[in-house]
């Protein structure tokens, strides 16, 4: 999986596992990835794409890793989407060629590094909420020679970037028909708010509001003669609404490859959670039991420095009777009444919030029937800026 010489790799110091290792002796805590589950995941999304006739461009940001990226692509991704500059530099140099940065780049110097991206042969694209950014954009394009496709980017509901109104999508729109170095290629418009609303209904009753004001956009552009190439956006809560409707032609969906607890426990719309019908756990934090002092109690070694709390607990995976209830910097405690739980136990825990987890790990150890098969950098991992 990785390029990486494991050989010159100590477990424990630089690695937490070994291909060829049992699961019950990698290092905890750490991420390891169910790769049979991963990879049905990623098949069951690129079907799903490839039958309602839609590109899929991955979401990197919740990953962030260049293998996993290589994986979609293969299976017939368009290409990636991801955060920031420094992310889409890091997909960069591992050899994605197609790559959004689905967000807005303001700062001289970031813009400066964006422009430099397809020197790189990637495909470079950007969304702009201000007619203001398309100059300071252009400009960088023109000193680097090279050329920027940018999606205007409509705020569908989430309540962060993007602009409001029709009118204002066609005046940045116009504008960017007429920079150097820049290529009108659409419109971004993720709903991002509803994505995590449990039911399937309520979640469709944003989308049609999005799914509105995104036809009424593409309509008018099309009106100026200015036709998109692009139509992105769309979730793991949400990816059949936008895929379906006749306007949208690209999904961003992201979580669908691992899952968390928090997107797992959301309702297809008959009514069951989104983890039993459509996306399996792929993602796990595997941590050990340290301390079992009190009978009651089980203490495991992962606590907030690795992983994201702020969308709920982690759950545990596989195991009935035991509840991850409370986590500190280092220490998860798990409720375990019928004590259940040995020291050196090993627990899978599925994260509240993958995107956040995985930004804080350096690997994912990629097991398959319970065996170490590969170890997967983070390729992107930290980056923030
Ligand atoms: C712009 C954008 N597109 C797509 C996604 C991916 O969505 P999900 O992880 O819900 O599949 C995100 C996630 O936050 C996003 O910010």
């Amino acid at each position: 999986m990785t390029n990486t010489d494991l050989s010159l790799y100590e477990v424990g110091y630089d690695i937490p596992a070994k291909p060829g290792m049992d699961e019950k002796d990698i290092q905890t805590p750490c991420l390891i990835v169910d790769l049979d589950v991963l990879e049905e995941n990623l098949d069951k999304m690129q079907r799903h794409a490839d039958e309602m006739g839609v590109r899929l461009r991955v979401h990197g940001k919740m990953h962030k890793s260049a293998d996993i990226a290589k994986m979609q692509i293969e299976r017939g991704a368009c290409g990636i989407c991801c955060q920031k500059v420094s992310e889409a530099e890091s997909f960069a140099r591992q050899g994605i060629k197609d790559i959004l940065v689905s967000n807005q780049v303001r700062d001289p110097a970031k813009i400066d590094r964006l422009a430099r991206l397809p020197k790189r042969g990637v495909r470079t694209l950007v969304c702009v909420d201000d007619i203001e950014n398309v100059a300071d954009l252009s400009a960088a394009a023109q000193k680097h020679g090279t050329e920027i496709e940018v999606l205007v980017e409509i705020d569908c509901g989430a309540g962060r970037c993007g602009v409001t109104t029709t009118e204002a999508v066609l005046d940045i729109a116009k504008e960017l028909n007429a920079a150097s170095g820049l290529k009108f290629s659409g419109i971004q418009a993720y709903q991002g708010a509803m994505q995590h609303m449990d039911k399937y209904e309520d979640r469709k009753a944003k989308i049609d509001i999005a799914v509105a004001m995104v036809r009424d956009a593409v309509d008018a552009l099309r009106a100026q003669g200015l036709t998109c190439d692009i139509v992105g956006g769309g979730g793991t809560g949400s990816y059949y609404f936008e895929g379906n409707s006749g306007v949208y032609n690209e999904l961003q969906c992201g979580s669908y490859a691992f899952m968390d607890a928090d997107y797992g426990r959301i309702l297809d719309k008959d009514g069951k959670p989104i983890s039993e019908t459509e996306f399996a756990s792929s993602l796990f934090l595997l941590s050990s039991v340290m301390s079992h002092a009190k009978p009651d109690k089980a203490i495991v070694d992962a606590g907030l420095k690795a992983q994201s709390v702020d969308s709920g607990l982690p759950k545990i995976s596989g195991r009935k009777g035991v509840e991850y209830v409370k986590c500190s910097d280092e220490h998860g405690v798990i409720a375990d009444p019928d004590g259940l739980l040995k020291v050196n136990d090993k627990v899978r825990l599925i994260p509240g919030h993958c995107d956040p987890t995985c930004n804080v790990h350096n690997w994912y150890v990629g097991v398959r029937n319970g065996r170490v098969e590969s170890l997967i950098p983070v390729t992107a991992r930290g980056l923030a800026y």
